[in-house]
């Protein structure tokens, strides 16, 4: 894929996320790995509703800027710490999708109460206390999905949602899986005590869909 491509595909998906209500206005930002080995990612404070695909910008995996007539995100040093730093993940979704920041202002995990967080590599960890913007976002998070391959999504305390993916179309299906699964457990734990899925019950899920092994 040439630029306007990436920049398109990248686009496609922000529209995805925001009708998913998992971004809004310029909260949250989006990115994916170009051919060449940069970061395409949403350029900062353009509501998204009145972005335009060539206003993605391109970055290398440093943060300069290489392409495009926008600055790229206020978040794009927590985006290439992670690209930098996990050469598996193609693209990213920092979002602010509602209940599952509920639990990242409460610095709550999401358990593994339902396929959605089985998908994402649930426990749902809340990452330490990281400025937004600073990019210290990137250091816990790659700290996190290191030591457990499985994990596709971090909160981060008091701000938000990292969702990663081999690709574009991953990263935000993870994004969105991890939001449906903090509400289902946040209204579970409205009525009762949610049950959690135990190993060998996942264990079990793995085998039928023919999935990575615990
Ligand atoms: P932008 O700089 O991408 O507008 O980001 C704001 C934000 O989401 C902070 O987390």
């Amino acid at each position: 894929m040439n630029y306007a491509q990436v920049r398109q595909a990248l686009f496609d998906i922000v529209q995805q996320t925001v009708a998913a209500d998992l971004i809004r206005a310029s909260a949250g930002n989006l990115s994916m790995r170009t051919a060449d080995g940069h970061l395409a990612i949403t350029p900062t404070s353009i509501p998204y509703d009145q972005l335009a695909p060539g206003e993605i910008a391109i970055v290398d995996l440093d943060g300069n800027h290489i392409d495009g007539p926008c600055t790229a995100s206020s978040e794009t040093p927590m985006h290439t710490a992670i690209m930098r730093n996990l050469p598996n993940v193609g693209a990213m979704c920092h979002t602010h999708s509602h209940y599952a920041m509920t639990f990242a202002v409460v610095g709550r995990e999401i358990p593994l109460i339902n396929t959605e967080a089985l998908m994402c590599g649930a426990p749902i960890p809340v990452a330490p206390w990281a400025s937004p913007g600073s990019g210290a976002g990137g250091e816990v998070t790659v700290k996190l999905l290191r030591s457990r391959p499985e994990l596709k999504v971090v909160l981060l305390r008091s701000h938000g949602v990292v969702a990663v993916g081999e690709d574009i179309h991953q990263a935000f299906g993870h994004a969105y899986n991890a939001e449906v699964a903090a509400q289902v457990y946040y209204q579970g734990l409205q009525i009762g005590e949610p049950i959690i899925i135990t190993p060998e019950q996942k264990q079990e899920i793995y085998e039928i869909y023919g999935m990575a092994g615990v």
